[in-house]
């Protein structure tokens, strides 16, 4: 296993639901009043370029949770808003503290730092992968629906981040995932390339969502605008609305099928508040698991 979590496909499938069944435990544990101390004596540094209350609160509580500690460092706060360069950065973090956790811009950013980072470097979110979120998000899907090899993964709208790290996970795992997004917003070609090709259930990119969310056990969708995207333009003009997460189109797939949003949500957008608010969707449950996950990550890479 690598030393950084930078992106799904570093691993194999057995070690993403072997970090999956981690968390499930310790999730148990915690419930239990198990007091954990694995991290006693460890430090992480947090790196947000970009805006977060999710990833940022459960990576800090997860840390504090196993008994370690966390400097958290606003992108604009470091020396990197002057142009220090990267690998000055990634040497320098290692002497103070056991990991880092990164949140930014472009993936080659994180892939430079963690190039030059004798401490494991943690994907927060970058513009093309969301990779912790996807672990809590399979978390999720299997405390609900079961094993997820035996499930229909739908994704609907854009083909952002966590749509790249989904194809990934479906790819290393093997389960059926099929995206509909709009022409022109469909995720990486080469990373749904790779995903196709080393699959065992089928991946499939479609622009019909509802076709993508018929016999779907679970639907999945993210905001039309990403984060560094508000300069390009409206995004949630008619291009995006059929793919709205609406009734209408949740009656199509079922009253068992479940709802995923990773959140921020923008109810009328992507989603509706009904929806949302509904008995189908699990999306608090799934903002819960990121702790449970990020507690199961940090484990892995920032005890040893
Ligand atoms: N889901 C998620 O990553 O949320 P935040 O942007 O609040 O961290
Ligand atoms: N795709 C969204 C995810 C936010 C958690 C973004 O990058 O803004």
């Amino acid at each position: 296993m690598p030393n950084h979590f930078l992106t799904l496909f570093d691993f194999k499938g057995e070690e993403l639901s072997a970090l999956v069944k981690r968390a499930v435990e310790l999730k148990k544990e915690a419930g239990n009043g198990v007091r954990h101390k694995q991290l006693i004596g460890k430090i992480i540094g947090m790196i947000f370029e970009k805006p977060s209350t999710r990833t940022r609160v459960s990576f800090e509580a997860a840390m504090y949770g196993l008994g370690g500690q966390v400097i958290y460092l606003s992108g604009k706060d470091t020396q990197l808003a002057r142009n220090e360069p990267l690998k000055d950065m990634a040497r320098v973090m290692a002497r103070y503290v056991d990991g880092i956790v990164v949140r930014t811009f472009g993936q080659e950013i994180i892939e430079e730092l963690a190039a030059h980072s004798s401490i494991p470097v943690i994907n927060g979110l970058t513009n093309s992968h969301h990779p912790c979120q996807i672990l809590s998000d399979i978390q999720t899907v299997i405390e609900f629906k079961g094993p997820i090899e035996k499930l229909k993964i739908a994704w609907l709208g854009d083909g952002n981040n966590m749509a790249n790290s989904w194809i990934q996970a479906a790819s290393r795992i093997g389960f059926e995932l099929i995206l509909a997004c709009p022409k022109g917003f469909e995720p990486d070609q080469s990373i749904l390339n790779k995903a196709q090709a080393e699959a065992a259930k089928p991946i499939t990119l479609i622009n019909d969502p509802v076709k993508a969310v018929l016999d779907a056990d679970v639907i999945n969708t993210d905001v039309w605008t990403s984060m560094g995207q508000e300069d390009e333009g409206d995004r949630s003009d008619t291009t995006f609305q059929p793919y709205q997460v609406n009734n209408e189109l949740l009656k199509k797939a079922g009253p068992e099928t479940i709802v995923l949003h990773c959140l921020p949500a923008h109810r009328g957008e992507e989603i509706t508040d009904e929806v949302l608010e509904g008995p189908q969707c699990v999306a608090f449950d799934q903002a819960e698991n990121k702790l449970h996950i990020h507690k199961a990550i940090l484990e892995r890479f920032v005890s040893v």
